[in-house]
């Protein structure tokens, strides 16, 4: 079996798919440049499950750097890449709006100028449910045009689709992009609201409720999110499959697809879970909506379900569970 590389393998989704990979005797060859936007003691963390399997090698690499990261697809003979590097999170981009333009544009031109250059057999990378902005259709259906992005994050991911296609285009690169619909559980991202919720209410710190508690998230647990990307992965897309040019398909080998659970929940259920299973309320700041923060999101899985053929099975409340027992276990509370 070949290397995969999979960038951002210290990160959340990264860690997820490097443990699902090389669980299944896969060679991960994986790359991070452990950023500070959030606490690294728990990228290090991840990175050590990580380096007890023998076929996982680790590089503390940018992928701003063209070069080191050329040579190590080079070196490796990667044939897959998945994209999983990027400065993520909607709000932090409202103030921080360069480091999407270089993490997210300028790094992904490096990802496919390699992908290109080393002949790469499928680029699978990281898209986000956040490109839909202000689309008011729901379900969000890949169908669906997105053109109305609110924030600077979505505008990169939704640019990286439209690199993607440049690219499937000019070199018969086969690429699929990923539209994330919340991903959580175990090993998260503290700056995302389950993980926040839980560690304020264990300090009784008071959280706060952005738009009221009205908002509807589709929260998709990691364990669905990663048997889906596998599944993607191993379905190359090809070239002229598609006779009818529409939003989610074309002529080229590109291809999106929504990773949702389909199951949207009003934030002020998933609070409530989250007390209940925590056995101890919330104190709240109520606030009203945050600017570039989607009020409703919720994806179709029809797409995915068809053509992949996946349907997400984990409940919110098996997601929850698993997330506070991990939560508990690594802060030893
Ligand atoms: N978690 C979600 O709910 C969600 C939703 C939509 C989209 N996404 C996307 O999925 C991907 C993974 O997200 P995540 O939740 O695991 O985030 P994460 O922040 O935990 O992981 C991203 C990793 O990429 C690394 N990184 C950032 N810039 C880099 C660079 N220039 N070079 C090398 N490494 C770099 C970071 O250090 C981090 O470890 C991201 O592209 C994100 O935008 C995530």
């Amino acid at each position: 079996m070949k290397n995969i590389l999979i960038t951002g393998s210290a990160g959340f989704i990264g860690f997820h798919y490097s443990n699902y990979l090389l669980k299944r005797k896969f060679k991960v060859v994986g790359i991070d440049n452990i950023n500070n936007y959030y606490d690294k003691k728990i990228k290090y963390d991840r990175l050590n499950i990580l380096k007890k399997f023998k076929n996982f090698k680790f590089f503390k690499i940018d992928i701003l750097n063209y070069k080191k990261l050329n040579n190590l697809v080079n070196k490796y003979k990667i044939q897959i890449i998945v994209h999983l590097a990027a400065q993520a999170g909607v709000r932090f981009s409202i103030s921080n709006p360069k480091n999407y333009i270089s993490n997210n544009i300028d790094g992904f031109l490096n990802i496919l100028e390699v992908s290109k250059k080393n002949n790469i057999k499928h680029l699978v990378y990281a898209s986000s449910s956040s490109i839909y902005g202000m689309n008011k259709k729901i379900p969000f259906s890949e169908k669906h045009s997105a053109s109305h992005p609110i924030s600077i994050y979505a505008a990169s991911k939704r640019s990286n689709e439209l690199m993607a296609h440049v690219y499937s285009t000019l070199f018969n690169l086969p690429t699929t992009g990923l539209r994330f619909f919340t991903v959580y559980g175990p090993w998260g991202r503290p700056d995302m609201s389950l993980f926040k919720f839980v560690h304020l209410n264990s300090q009784n710190k008071k959280i706060d409720i952005y738009n009221y508690g009205n908002h509807t998230r589709d929260f998709t647990y990691i364990d669905d999110a990663i048997d889906i990307v596998f599944k993607i992965m191993k379905k190359i897309p090809k070239k002229s499959a598609v006779k009818k040019m529409s939003e989610h398909e074309s002529k080229v080998p590109w291809r999106i697809y929504n990773i949702s659970s389909s199951r949207p929940q009003k934030l002020k259920l998933f609070i409530n879970e989250i007390e209940s299973q925590l056995g101890k309320k919330f104190r709240y700041n109520k606030l009203p909506l945050q600017k570039g923060d989607v009020e409703k999101t919720s994806g179709s899985m029809n797409l995915t379900s068809n053509k992949i053929g996946f349907k997400p099975k984990r409940k919110l409340k098996y997601g929850i569970n698993q997330f506070i027992k991990w939560y508990k276990s690594y802060y030893k509370k």
